[in-house]
């Protein structure tokens, strides 16, 4: 019989909080939780019921699975620092998607991805049963594990090499992090013309609505899209009176939905 799952989760960040907290709440072990600050190893360890350091040095060797949920610049540097404590054959992931998992490969026999393709707050609940978790592995064995533990918190688990994962993550930033600036540059506005931003929230929940039954492309409506050449001018001059540092912005974007609608 395999060796039930035992996991040291490193980082308690946006995902590492998240993820800690769903995996304990389906009944996997985690042995022990690692932050840079005490305070918040500490936090996440009270939730799931495991042990906690800031030092890496004190990192446990009881582990199946190691999860190093780090930005992804301190990757590297985490990997190199946990491959000094822990046997070289003991399982190592990351949950980047810009990452590819082969940064591991230099400090670990096994290694592999674990990506939850959502975003993470930390102050925000998350539902996981649809979260896609991305996994892999360099070793089939191991595939086979992460997908199984992805299965455990969600209905949505899918095989994604480094290739795939490197270019959904590409679109994910476009359609997540890009929309949610637009969304800031929205409420900037709103708030600096004293107008609520709450009055935008069903516009914004509509565009996302839509987009379930029909394709993005389907659904654009738009000055741009309808080519009403005065109405950008005047947002244009708008912008440029009051907020010249969005002109640029609103012109590439503007420029993009035309060359979307080129015949
Ligand atoms: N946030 C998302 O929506 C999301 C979604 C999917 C995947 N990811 C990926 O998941 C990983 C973690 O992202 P996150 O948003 O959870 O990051 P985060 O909230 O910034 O993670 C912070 C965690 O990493 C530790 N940390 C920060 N810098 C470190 C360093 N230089 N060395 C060692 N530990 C360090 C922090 O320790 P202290 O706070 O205690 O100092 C904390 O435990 C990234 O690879 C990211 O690409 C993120």
């Amino acid at each position: 019989m395999a060796k039930p799952l035992k996991i040291v989760l490193l980082g308690a960040g946006n995902v590492g909080f998240h993820l800690g907290k769903k995996l304990n709440e389906v009944g996997v072990e985690i042995v022990q939780i690692f932050s840079r600050k005490k305070t918040n190893a500490k936090r996440l360890a009270k939730i799931v019921g495991s042990d906690f350091t800031k030092n890496i040095t004190e990192i446990s060797t009881k582990a199946n699975l190691y999860i190093i949920a780090v930005p992804d610049n301190a990757i590297p540097k985490v990997a190199a620092s946990l491959s000094e404590i822990i046997p070289s054959s003991k399982l190592v992931v990351h949950t980047s998607g810009a990452t590819p998992s082969t940064i591991l490969s230099p400090y670990f026999k096994s290694f592999g991805i674990f990506y939850p393709l959502q975003t993470f707050s930390i102050d925000r609940e998350i539902d996981f049963d649809n979260i896609p978790i991305c996994v892999d592995s360099n070793l089939k064995k191991h595939r086979i594990l992460l997908e199984q533990l992805g299965k455990r918190i969600s209905k949505n688990v899918h095989l994604i090499n480094d290739k795939e994962r490197a270019i959904l993550h590409v679109a994910a930033v476009l359609v997540n992090n890009f929309s949610n600036n637009l969304f800031t540059i929205g409420e900037k506005i709103t708030k600096k013309e004293k107008l609520p931003f709450d009055i935008l929230k069903p516009l914004i929940q509509e565009t996302v609505l839509k987009i379930e039954n029909h394709s993005p492309h389907d659904m654009q409506t738009g000055p741009a899209k309808r080519g009403d050449k005065k109405t950008i001018e005047r947002h244009l001059k708008y912008l440029k009176k009051n907020f010249p540092e969005f002109v640029e912005l609103y012109e590439v974007m503007t420029n993009s939905i035309y060359s979307n609608f080129r015949k």
